[in-house]
């Protein structure tokens, strides 16, 4: 295929999220975030194992495929990317076509459903989804219980400071300050549109954000990096986290 036939049957698949080099043709050139997602990757690229030879990767909401590609440009030597959209899956499939990536596969598939997928990954990648999501830990614990071996690779649009409160293992009935403060773990409901975007549900801050990888038994092994962390599977911290978690009765439960 040459350049002219790419940029056709490119601009037939679009409108295109990421903005992927496909011999020479930008498939998303006037993206507002500039080379997307080339130049975040740029900014946290150094979070991710350099060598992937031999490993498992699972690209959850894939998109058109830039972070499958890159990783078995790593070595990967098994990539599945899912997404829920079939219009993006469409693209990743051309663009691997185009890029010529074997052993990279795309499926329609969501987050929800991975137990579905009866395989395990070493490496995890969830990157621009979880505030997208109306149920979001429900999609970690799915993500930490049938598809996370070892690695995943995590973003989340955040907003709120840079600090994260410490929190105490247990406050008082009558405390209320540490709810008033702006770095207690936290994160904003959108009712209607965010950034003119209904599917956006969630918009947590940092704490937040590390608070729920906790609570769903992933330990942040490094980042933030542009919002991005590497995480390791780990024990859930409390009993109380997990899909398996048994709670007190009423009567048992401290009030
Ligand atoms: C903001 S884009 C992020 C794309 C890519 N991961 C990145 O970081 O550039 C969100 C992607 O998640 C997909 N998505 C939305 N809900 C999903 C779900 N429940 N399961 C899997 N993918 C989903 C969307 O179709 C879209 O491709």
């Amino acid at each position: 295929m040459n350049a002219a036939q790419i940029a056709q049957k490119a601009e037939g698949l679009g409108p295109w999220f990421q903005n992927l080099d496909l011999c020479g043709v930008a498939t998303a050139p006037g993206h507002f975030l500039g080379d997307y997602p080339a130049d975040k990757f740029a900014r946290f690229a150094h979070l991710v194992p350099e060598d992937l030879t031999g490993k498992s990767v699972l690209d959850i909401g894939c998109n058109a495929g830039f972070y499958s590609f890159e990783m078995r440009r790593r070595g990967a030597a098994r990539v599945l990317g899912i997404d829920t959209d079939a219009r993006y899956l469409a693209q990743a499939r051309f663009a691997a076509e185009v890029l010529d990536m074997s052993g990279v596969e795309f499926r329609q598939t969501g987050v929800y459903d991975v137990g579905a997928l009866g395989e395990r990954f070493d490496l995890v990648i969830f990157m621009g989804v979880l505030y997208h999501l109306r149920h979001p830990l429900l999609a970690l614990d799915l993500i930490r219980e049938h598809v996370a071996d070892d690695l995943m690779l995590f973003q989340t649009l955040t907003r709120g400071p840079d600090s994260v409160a410490v929190q105490a293992p247990d406050y008082d009935f009558s405390e209320d300050a540490h709810f008033q403060r702006p770095d207690w773990p936290r994160m904003a409901f959108v009712e209607h549109e965010w950034a003119h975007d209904w599917t956006n549900w969630w918009v947590p801050n940092r704490a937040g954000v590390e608070a729920m990888l906790r609570a769903s038994g992933f330990a942040v092994e490094s980042g933030p990096a542009d919002e991005v962390y590497l995480c390791r599977t780990a024990e859930v911290p409390f009993a109380k986290y997990g899909p398996h978690a048994v709670y007190p009765s009423q009567g048992d439960a401290a009030r």
